[in-house]
């Protein structure tokens, strides 16, 4: 449909096909949009962010999102790519070393905790901050985040993750409200169902879950194309007065209990 004709943004996370990132660049490019791809540079060494790029012709830049100095080079080489000021940025950046090492929630790891926000939520504050000083984001414009209803409610398993997502999803409000007053950019975290990729997949019974969740939700669990539909919406002008929100992405999870078919 063309609904991001013009606009141009970057996008945070794409490691493989299955991302989330991934489905989300393809999706955006498709609706006309031009794109700066990032990832870790060990995470372009081992996934295949470069073989997105070469599809989509889009740059790709490497980025640790937890160093202020590489979000800071990051945002100065996508003005220089597009001639000053973009549209969009899609954070989709997560990891939490406790679960990797599977270590319980019941005794954690602080160090690692440290890690796991700093990933996982520090990131998002520290990406708005370095886009809000350099003035980076046209006014009208849209970032966005990927959250989880762990961030909520309990889901057993998720551990520090639950915790960086309350966390990111604060951080939306409180810096979306300044982002919105002052410059007209909006600050949005979908709650997307449980995806099948490398950081889903590393989520201990995350196979049970999945199948609990397609089979509470009246729709199923929405898929990473769905999701990247969603994101590119939120990309676009069809949503211009949304903001400081949590979207959830989830085919009606959020708002169920029990089914007849989960009882
Ligand atoms: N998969 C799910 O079930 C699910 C559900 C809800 C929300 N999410 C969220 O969606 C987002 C994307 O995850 P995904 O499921 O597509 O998995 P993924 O593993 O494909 O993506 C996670 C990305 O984070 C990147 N990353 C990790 N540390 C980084 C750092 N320091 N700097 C920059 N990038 C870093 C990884 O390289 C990877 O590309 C995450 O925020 C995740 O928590 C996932």
């Amino acid at each position: 449909m063309g609904i991001l004709t013009g606009k141009k943004g970057i996008i945070f996370g794409a490691l493989n096909d299955k991302s989330i990132a991934w489905k989300a660049a393809e999706a955006a490019a498709r609706e006309g949009a031009e794109i700066v791809l990032t990832n870790t540079a060990a995470a372009m060494r081992f996934g295949t962010t470069k073989i997105l790029g070469e599809q989509l012709q889009a740059p790709v830049i490497a980025a640790d999102a937890t160093s202020v100095s590489d979000l800071e080079a990051l945002v100065e080489s996508a003005m220089a790519h597009f001639s000053g000021q973009f549209d969009f940025v899609l954070h989709s950046v997560g990891m939490s070393p406790n679960i990797r090492k599977s270590i319980p929630y019941e005794n954690i790891n602080y160090d690692l905790m440290g890690k796991t926000l700093d990933i996982s939520a520090l990131s998002w504050h520290k990406l708005l901050q370095v886009l809000y000083q350099k003035d980076a984001i046209r006014k009208g414009g849209s970032v966005v985040a990927l959250s989880y209803i762990a961030a909520d409610r309990v889901v057993s398993g998720y551990s520090d993750m639950a915790d960086a997502k309350a966390l990111l999803q604060s951080i939306t409000r409180n810096f979306g409200h300044i982002f919105g007053k002052e410059r007209g950019v909006r600050v949005n975290t979908i709650s997307q169902s449980p995806t099948m990729t490398s950081a889903g997949s590393g989520i201990a019974g995350m196979d049970k879950m999945f199948d609990f969740a397609n089979k509470l939700a009246p729709l199923g669990n929405a898929s990473a194309e769905a999701c990247a539909d969603y994101i590119v919406m939120l990309f676009s002008d069809y949503t211009r007065s949304v903001t400081l929100q949590n979207l959830y992405h989830d085919g009606g999870f959020s708002s169920m209990i029990v089914s007849a078919e989960v009882l």
